[in-house]
């Protein structure tokens, strides 16, 4: 599945690299938070390098949907509800910087971008009353969104926060712009390389990665969830994906920016590609490796469109994930307190075109000794103990997911009939779970255990690929690592006769 960003020929010239190169800093992943970054740090004259285990852009960044708004949905009361109302403001705050930062580095490129309204919108009537709790607390931390009771969308809403001004973007178009920037200030933007681990070494760190060893001073993991075990940020993190399509439509497009604050979510938003305006509808988040047909969900939203935009012909199809923290809140800042070595940015909860740059812009701060007021408020506050306990609630229900309690209650063998193409299945071989699945034609058999911490996988039939519910980790059809906390791929097997018949 290819977004409607990412179907372009790509301009990105990727440095070559070179083993034992060291570093002031290195930023560990090429989306919007980890260039951002980068280039911040190359402007002051850091030496930096990039890293990224794909290509640039391949991971969420580039499967977006693009709102580059204040106006965060339901976010703002579920912050507000777990934290002070001075991180509430501190989060409103961070994200009017980043918003700014990106706007006007797209001014000065001039990069495209369109000034909509931004909408937050119940889709039914029990909505209404999380609609006025999220203007409360929009208004409380200083937004000037108004109340809306009518609409211009197609279908039934129950009312609406508004606020005015806000933008949308095609990401690639920054994405591209950020990486050459980062180079022509003799910064080093490696892809395909995936980093495997950083250990401190003497007065800086060694970093390992899939083509050789590397030195730097600092590390920033910008890799959606942090890569690193240390902090157990991935066991505090909750990884949700969704899914969106792009239409061409013949009859008229509502021109705001819209999210239902109720489920099942909406999202609806215009862009131009080229000649084509588009309509873009995302929607039906689930945790990562928790929904039997993902395949089901993207149908799903296609007929939902079909319904209420009659004759839209839906030209893409893509879905991404990103990870909520327990408090809604992004953890940026230092892997552990007190390493001034090792850093992160994540949680940005489906919300990263401006939190995402907030991050960036306080974490080149601190590693360049700045302070900023907010960054201090909204990422140094400290988890309640009531969030706390929801940790634990992260992970309930998963128990089966887990391979001795899943071996504990399954009994299947291969597949009983032959799989078709686009099917895949885990079952048990002995005391081990297997994934078997076809796609193009071919077969192909790995091992049913995530290489992060023992999740039984599922299969994905819309990605096709292998996907882990305990804390999001994805591999390919065959195997290869594709995101989340997992450092290696999936062992692979030889086809039998038994499972390839
Ligand atoms: C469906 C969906 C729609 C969204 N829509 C919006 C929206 O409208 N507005 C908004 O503000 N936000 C939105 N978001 C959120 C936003 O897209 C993300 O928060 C943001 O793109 C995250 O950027 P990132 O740089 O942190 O992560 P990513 O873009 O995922 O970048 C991380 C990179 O790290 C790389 N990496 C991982 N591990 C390694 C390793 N070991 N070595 C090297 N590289 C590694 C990955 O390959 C990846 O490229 C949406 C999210 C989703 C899922
Ligand atoms: S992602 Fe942690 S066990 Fe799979």
């Amino acid at each position: 599945m290819t977004s409607l960003w990412l179907d372009r020929p790509r301009t990105i010239e990727p440095d070559l690299f070179v083993a034992d190169a060291s570093f002031d800093t290195i930023v560990v992943g090429g989306g919007l938070a980890g260039l951002c970054t980068a280039l911040l740090l190359a402007r002051s004259g850091e030496s930096v390098a990039v890293f990224e285990a794909r290509q640039l852009a391949s991971v969420t960044t580039g499967n977006t949907t693009g709102k580059l708004s204040l106006l965060h949905g339901g976010q703002l009361s579920k912050v507000a509800h777990h934290n002070s109302a001075e991180v509430a403001r501190a989060y409103v705050e961070a994200n009017l910087e980043g918003q700014k930062w990106l706007l006007r580095y797209c001014v000065e490129h001039e990069l495209p971008f369109q000034m909509r309204d931004a909408f937050t919108y119940a889709g039914t009537a029990e909505g209404a009353e999380s609609v006025q709790k999220e203007f409360e607390a929009c208004r409380n931390a200083g937004l000037d969104v108004t109340l809306e009771s009518e609409s211009d969308l197609p279908f039934a809403s129950f009312g609406a926060v508004r606020l005015a001004e806000q933008a949308q973007i095609n990401p690639l178009d920054i994405v591209e712009r950020l990486a050459r920037d980062v180079q022509e200030r003799r910064g080093r933007v490696i892809e395909n390389t995936r980093v495997t681990d950083v250990a401190h070494h003497g007065d800086g760190l060694e970093v390992t990665t899939s083509a050789g060893r590397v030195r730097a001073q600092r590390i920033v993991l910008a890799t959606g969830t942090p890569i690193l075990g240390r902090g157990a940020h991935f066991a505090r993190l909750e990884p949700s994906r969704s899914y969106a399509l792009a239409f061409t439509v013949p009859g008229p497009i509502p021109e705001g920016m819209y999210l239902s604050i109720d489920e099942p979510g909406r999202s609806l938003r215009t862009a131009r590609v080229g000649d084509t305006e588009y309509l873009v509808v995302g929607g039906n988040g689930h945790l990562v490796g928790r929904e039997h047909s993902p395949a089901a969900q993207v149908r799903d939203l296609e007929a939902w469109t079909a319904l209420h935009f009659p004759g839209a012909v839906r030209t893409h199809a893509w879905s991404a994930q990103d990870y909520r923290s327990l408090d809604y809140a992004p953890y940026v800042g230092s892997i552990v307190p007190g390493d001034e070595r090792i850093f992160l940015a994540t949680g940005f909860n489906k919300w990263g075109m401006t939190n995402a740059v907030a991050a960036s812009l306080a974490l080149s701060s601190q590693l360049l000794d700045g302070e900023m007021e907010w960054a201090r408020t909204l990422y140094g506050r400290r988890v309640t103990l009531s969030d706390a306990a929801d940790a634990a609630g992260l992970g309930a229900g998963v128990g089966v997911e887990l391979v001795k309690d899943w071996l504990a209650q399954t009994v299947s063998r291969p597949p009983a009939s032959p799989l078709s193409d686009g099917e895949g299945d885990v079952y048990r071989e002995g005391m081990s779970p297997v994934g078997l699945c076809r796609v193009d034609g071919a077969l192909s058999k790995v091992s049913g255990v995530c290489t992060h911490l023992g999740g039984v996988l599922g299969w994905n039939d819309a990605e096709q690929s292998w996907d882990c519910p305990l804390h999001g980790s994805r591999f390919s059809h065959d195997g290869q690592r594709l995101e989340g906390p997992a450092l290696k791929d999936l062992e692979r097997f030889d086809v039998a006769a038994d499972a390839a018949e």
